[in-house]
């Protein structure tokens, strides 16, 4: 009889647990991306005063010589102070070497170009996975009127010239107001 009692109870205490397990995941997820997004609002929040001061400053070009130094120090800033990697990445990247999206960024910036054609706002657009052991978040970013003057279809020559010295693969032009310009990229290992 008793054993029959504890092998009960015990059934009981594991379905109890692996019911908590359940309950508890979908708020980490939540919790998780609550945090990311945090993290890209403050990326963006430091670097677009940054190029906005630059640009008056010292104009287009010397805001290229400014973003091509602050952008990098700031991701590298975040990824050590908050434990995530933080990128971002573009299907045509200008920093090939910090920008080139892997297999899954590529696939999100794609289905982020065809959620932006169907009509949703590139701000509103995001997306969250956990993939094996990681967390991975992306939150697209619209181009701007003042993102053509660096990544448009017209650029002045001199700004052109200045962008293809410090990146002579740059692929990151050609863009038009309210295209995704590319995305914020987030991992954290679980
Ligand atoms: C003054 C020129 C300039 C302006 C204006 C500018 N960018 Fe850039 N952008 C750059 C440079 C230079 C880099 C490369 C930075 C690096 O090395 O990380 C860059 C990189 C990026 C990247 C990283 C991915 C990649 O391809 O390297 C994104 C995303 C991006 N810009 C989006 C924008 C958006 C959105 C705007 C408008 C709000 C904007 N940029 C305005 C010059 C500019």
């Amino acid at each position: 009889m008793n054993k029959i009692y504890v092998c009960f109870s015990l059934v009981f205490v594991l379905a109890a647990f692996s019911y908590y397990l359940r309950a508890e995941e979908p708020k980490n997820t939540s919790e998780l991306k609550a945090e990311a997004k945090e993290i890209v609002a403050v990326f963006a929040g430091n670097l677009k005063p940054k190029l906005k001061k630059a640009i008056q400053d010292g104009g287009f070009e010397h805001a290229v010589n400014i973003c091509s130094v602050e952008a990098p120090k700031i991701a590298k800033n975040l990824s050590a102070k908050t434990g995530w990697s933080v990128k971002r990445v573009n299907l045509k990247p200008r920093n090939i070497n910090s920008a080139t999206p892997d297999e899954f960024e590529r696939e999100v910036l794609r289905q982020f170009n065809e959620r932006q054609i169907k009509g949703e706002s590139p701000p509103a657009i995001s997306y969250a996975e956990i993939v094996g052991d990681k967390f991975r978040f992306m939150k697209a970013q619209g181009v701007e009127g003042l993102c053509l003057n660096c990544h448009g279809t017209s650029i002045q020559p001199d700004v052109k010239k200045l962008i293809l010295e410090h990146y002579p693969d740059d692929a990151a032009t050609g863009y038009s107001l309210g295209e995704i310009r590319g995305a914020f990229s987030l991992i954290k290992s679980l």
